[in-house]
């Protein structure tokens, strides 16, 4: 199979340089990448840079290999089209068809899914220009990524810096699997997710934990955030995971603590989604200083205490409308299939959604895709093909942004 062609346009902005790790991230993920900058971009990073990681020539210009047609030629023949960073200048003239250079003329000419992926200061972010600009282009169908809030150039902090590269690449791959994958279509949705795995503590440095990486949730997160929802993301203990830009993301640690927290968080939402692997049982003493191994025997046992189901506590107390999506690790056994087990859990815990997944055997845990079924409480039942942790999110959210819909419009 021939590589996913992506046509990689730089802005003239500082985050440019950010733009490299991107092409990096894309190479080393299997893909053809052609890199279109602005000349202002060249200001920032260097061709010769481009090229290099690339491996094809870098041109900004209409006036280059001429008989090839290229700003044409470039565009049609993307499979999809990143700009990294976008500044505002380059989302004005994107949003107003202008094409005086090559990189604006691959823009006119993609008939392919095209994303920007903003980095500029908070005031240019918020200029009523800037969001205008924003709003045309997303009416045409364009994905505009929400972008970062954090550091920016100098010493300012605010929203407008550019996302994780990382984080970009994870889309970009999303928009290739699933071209349609970035609707706005939850603006004015107020979500909760949790994600992660707890760990109850034995003593100050020995834990009983698990062994989430918290990927899927950050996938739901960020894929709602980009989706347009407002996303509140409370991360138990993950793998080192870029951080989803526009998304508010708090911390707990043992099960009690993200049960705290999921409380006061859940009665503004109108979605709360359950993803993390919340411990079902802690210790039952936690000692206040390192247990020496004089103290145990080699068949002492830990005394456990139950911890509380904080999605069957969510469900009992939801607020109304708010819809509440499970999800289920299962292995299947003697008694029944995952499915089995699945459809006994959406019963036992009352959700609206649960997701459930086949784990086990180097499945779902620590790994980068994800299969399962989707189970509502309405009784649909559709399965979740093999994909990455976003393609997952996209049928959670998909199925989410239906029932909103409904209930919005009975
Ligand atoms: N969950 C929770 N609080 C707990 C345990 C689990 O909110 N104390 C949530 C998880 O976040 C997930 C769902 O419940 O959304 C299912 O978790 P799972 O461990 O599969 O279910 P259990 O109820 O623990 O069922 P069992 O161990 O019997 O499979």
């Amino acid at each position: 199979m021939s590589k996913p062609r992506v046509v990689l346009g730089v802005g003239g902005g500082i985050a440019a340089y950010k733009a490299c790790e991107v092409l990096r991230g894309l190479t080393e993920t299997g893909h053809d990448v052609r890199v279109v900058p602005t000349e202002a971009a060249l200001n920032f990073v260097g061709a010769a840079t481009f090229e290099a990681l690339s491996g094809h020539p870098v041109h900004t210009g209409v006036f280059t290999e001429v008989p090839e047609v290229r700003h044409v030629r470039v565009g049609k023949e993307a499979d999809l089209v990143l700009v990294v960073p976008a500044t505002a200048d380059l989302l004005a003239r994107a949003a107003h068809g202008r094409a005086d250079d090559l990189l604006t003329g691959t823009l006119l000419t993609a008939r392919c899914p095209v994303a920007f992926f903003p980095a500029m200061h908070t005031e240019m972010w918020e200029h009523p220009a800037t969001r205008d600009n924003v709003a045309l282009l997303r009416s045409r169908g364009l994905v505009v990524a929400e972008p970062a809030s954090g550091r920016l150039t100098g010493a300012d902090t605010g929203k407008g810096r550019l996302a994780d590269p990382a984080e970009i690449v994870e889309l970009a791959r999303l928009l290739l699997a699933e071209p349609a994958s970035l609707p706005r279509d939850l603006e004015g949705v107020r979500v909760l997710v949790t994600a992660g795995g707890t760990r109850e503590p034995l003593d100050p440095v020995r834990y009983l934990g698990n062994r989430s990486s918290g990927k899927q949730g950050y996938a739901l997160a960020r894929v709602a955030a980009q989706r347009g929802a407002e996303v509140v993301l409370i991360a138990a203990h993950t793998a080192a995971l870029p951080e989803p830009a526009g998304v508010e993301l708090r911390h707990a640690s043992t099960a009690e603590e993200l049960r705290v927290a999921v409380h006061e968080a859940a009665p503004g939402c109108d979605v709360v989604v359950m993803a993390a692997a919340v411990a079902d049982f802690r210790p039952a003493t936690r000692a206040g200083y390192k247990i020496k191994k004089s103290e145990g025997q080699p068949d002492s046992a830990i005394t456990l205490t139950r911890n509380a189901d904080i999605l069957a506590e969510l469900v009992r107390k939801r607020t109304t409308g708010q819809l509440v999506v499970g999800f289920a690790a299962e292995t299947g056994d003697e008694r029944g299939s995952v499915l089995d087990h699945g459809r006994a859990k959406l019963a036992r815990k009352g959700c609206d959604l649960l997701v459930v997944n086949a784990v086990g055997d180097g499945r779902a845990f620590e790994v980068e895709e994800n299969a399962g079924w989707l189970l509502a409480s309405d009784g649909t039942e559709r399965p979740i093909p093999l994909g990455s942790k976003s393609q997952l999110a996209t049928a959670v959210w998909d199925a989410v942004a239906g029932l909103v819909s409904r209930r919005a419009r009975p």
